[in-house]
């Protein structure tokens, strides 16, 4: 029996870009009461860096575009479609994306956001191979940005510790060998919105001075729960991912979890049972980067030389909604 040959998309090319301004624990215990220690046992994270008051969403982002693009050894005119996954957009409109689209001079190519929390650039992912199989696109600028210290509360500990400011962009196109994306799983779940969300300025709660005195322009977070549901569902999404890939967890050469906890980023490599060698992660430099902390992770692997052609990597994520996802990846 000849073996069906599935269509897959693959990344040709990746980028990311922090900014120079960097937060170390040290320098939050001057800001709010907390310790290094707290800091570094509850969470992982040791430093993360911060975008200036002059840096948005698409200034990270556009940087991210050019350095993807670039490793590409494509321009912006050889895209199709700017696909931008935020939960801290420039503007409530336009769309992050189009102010990208705007950095990039990029003509006249389509470009919108995706708001799905920190799974927004698997959806994203995701996204890209239904536009791509389909022929609607050929090849699709995916980028991930995050500016999530804007919207941080500076004097609520139980958050500020936690968040970092990144943007890590793909350019994806067919594949035409057997690497590329070979699975996916996507879910979300609105009723539990509220446990993470950013309550005013959008319809629900217009910004008004009221809003502003009660704190209500912040990000916030029910942290235990966020804890307990994101534990629960990486573990399903990654193994549903792998189970809809035909492989087990032997096969599993890198598990990327999104980078939020590093006490949630084990758990979920113990729920999928894969060695912890194997669970990458680099929570202590960057902290919670939300949709830029798995390309970054990617974008790490492939530079440190780490990755070889073949290799089984399995992506996870969850975040605001919630949503979660899992893909499995054939590098
Ligand atoms: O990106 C996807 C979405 N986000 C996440 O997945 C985040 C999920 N949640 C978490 O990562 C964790 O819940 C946190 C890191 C936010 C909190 O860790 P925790 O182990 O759940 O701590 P807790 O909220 O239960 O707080 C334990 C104690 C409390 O003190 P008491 O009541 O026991 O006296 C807090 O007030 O730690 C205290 N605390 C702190 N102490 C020092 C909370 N924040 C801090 C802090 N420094 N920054």
């Amino acid at each position: 029996m000849v073996k069906e040959k599935k269509r897959r998309i693959k990344i040709i090319g990746s980028g990311y870009y922090v900014p120079d301004k960097v937060l170390t624990n040290s320098d939050l215990e001057k800001m709010v009461d907390t310790s290094d220690e707290w800091i570094v046992t509850r969470t992982g994270i040791r430093e993360r860096h911060v975008a200036s008051d002059e840096q948005a969403t698409s200034d990270l982002s556009v940087e991210a575009c050019r350095r993807a693009l670039e490793d590409a050894k494509l321009d912006i005119g050889d895209i199709d479609l700017i696909l931008l996954a935020t939960a801290t957009p420039d503007t409530i409109f336009p769309s992050t994306a189009c102010w990208v689209h705007y950095g990039l001079k990029a003509g006249n190519i389509p470009a919108f956001d995706i708001s799905a929390g920190c799974t927004g650039f698997l959806y994203g992912l995701i996204i890209s191979e239904a536009l791509i199989l389909n022929g609607q696109c050929k090849r699709i600028l995916l980028v991930g940005g995050e500016t999530l210290t804007k919207i941080t509360n500076w004097k609520d500990r139980q958050t500020c510790v936690l968040f970092g400011d990144a943007a890590a962009a793909v350019v994806l196109k067919e594949s035409h060998d057997d690497s590329g994306m070979i699975s996916s799983y996507w879910k979300a779940d609105g009723s539990l919105g509220s446990l993470l969300s950013l309550p005013a300025g959008g319809s629900r709660i217009p910004a008004s001075m009221e809003t502003v005195e009660k704190g209500l322009h912040y990000l916030q977070m029910k942290g235990n729960d966020v804890f307990k549901h994101a534990v629960k569902r990486m573990g399903e999404a990654a193994i549903a991912a792998l189970k809809k890939a035909g492989l087990k967890k032997e096969d599993v050469d890198y598990l990327i979890p999104h980078q939020a906890n590093i006490r949630i980023i084990d758990a979920t490599g113990r729920r999928v049972n894969v060695p912890p060698e194997k669970v990458y992660s680099n929570i202590h430099k960057y902290g919670n980067v939300s949709v830029a902390s798995i390309p970054i992770a990617l974008y790490e692997l492939k530079t440190e030389g780490k990755l070889k052609k073949g290799d089984i990597i399995l992506m996870d994520a969850f975040g605001a909604g919630f949503t979660w996802a899992g893909i499995v990846y054939r590098w």
